[in-house]
């Protein structure tokens, strides 16, 4: 038996990745720009077992034979192809984020995963190959093999279909944990719906792309404001998007919308504060360190909030033979 353990941490898009061109490969429509956190870490470990006749999936203490088993055999699937193997393994994971609320517990799950399982194969591979195997389980996950910014580049196919760290200004993040329960609808089936039905989905891809080009020059500049700017404008426009589709999908709670509010009267009043919103109806809010606490303050009694700081890389924590 080979086993590895991998942590990989959150990541939250300043420019955000919403629609597919290639759903099998996980290919995005337009590139994405993002943080990974240093806070919520998902730590994985994954035994390659010879005598095994299937995969285990215990998630959270819990054996799981449903949805996220299926989804962790098919990314199995991928890495054992890689590594020419046809042995079984057993995937323990524990997220310190509540999964599935729109928190990015799949970009790290994914990150984490992707570590864990290519390392328990034998596999050795550099960080874009990591990158791009994680975007496989999860389109989010290439960032979260990156610390701090990274850039997702949409790619032309699966090989430039990667992230790559970024330099950017130093800022820090407000979580708004709004809500735990699971979201109504998943992502990929948001994204699916979104581009069968949603008139607005080609003005998305297009606008987003430029949208970018300019986060990445604002962050060369490391001009704060305009990336703020542009962070939660991308962000509304992609819950407007969603909120288009048909049959239509609202992630943001009244809760949320004020914190929205909160976030725009802190500008007024001088603080440099920006919200964005992943599929869920948490929020978080880009903001400089030295005004974290004027956040907070606004914040308090709305949500349960989390402070977060660029985070480290998804890392190899342990690996065993036995
Ligand atoms: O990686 P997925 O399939 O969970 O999609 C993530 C989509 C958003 O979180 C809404 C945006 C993003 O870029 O992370």
């Amino acid at each position: 038996m080979t086993s590895a353990t991998a942590t990989a941490h959150p990541n939250i898009a300043l420019v955000k990745y919403w629609g597919k061109r290639d759903s099998d490969l996980n290919l995005p429509a337009t590139g994405s720009l993002s943080m990974t956190l240093d806070i919520f870490p998902t730590t994985t470990t994954v035994t390659v077992d010879d005598a095994a006749d299937g995969d285990v999936l215990v998630f959270g203490g819990v054996m799981r034979s449903d949805g996220p088993a299926q989804r962790v055999t098919r990314f199995l699937d991928l890495v054992r192809q890689l590594a020419g193997s046809d042995r079984f393994a057993r995937v323990e994971t524990a997220n310190t984020v509540p999964s599935a609320a729109g928190l990015a517990s799949s970009a790290s799950g994914f990150a984490a995963l992707a570590l864990a399982a290519s390392a328990a194969y034998g596999l050795d591979l550099d960080v874009p190959a990591l990158s791009r195997l994680a975007r496989r389980g999860s389109g989010s996950a290439s960032r979260s093999i990156i610390p701090g910014f990274a850039v997702w580049h949409a790619g032309d196919d699966d090989t430039t279909s990667f992230a790559e760290p970024l330099d950017a200004p130093d800022l820090a993040m407000v979580v708004a944990m709004v809500e735990k329960r699971e979201k109504p609808v998943s992502s990929r089936e948001a994204m699916r719906r979104t581009i069968l039905t949603s008139p607005y989905y080609r003005a998305w891809v297009e606008s987003t792309a430029e949208t970018l080009d300019a986060a990445v020059l604002a962050c060369a500049d490391g001009d704060v404001d305009r990336l703020g700017r542009i962070t939660e404008v991308n962000a509304l426009r992609m819950h407007a998007l969603i909120q288009s589709c048909d049959p239509p999908i609202r992630y943001l709670t009244p809760v949320s919308v004020e914190i929205f509010d909160r976030v725009a009267a802190l500008r007024e009043s001088g603080v440099g504060a920006w919200a964005t919103a992943d599929a869920g109806p948490n929020v978080v809010v880009l903001t400089r360190p030295d005004d974290v606490p004027a956040v907070t303050a606004a914040l308090s009694g709305l949500a349960e909030l989390a402070v977060a700081r660029p985070g480290p890389a998804a890392a190899l924590t342990g690996r065993a033979h036995g």
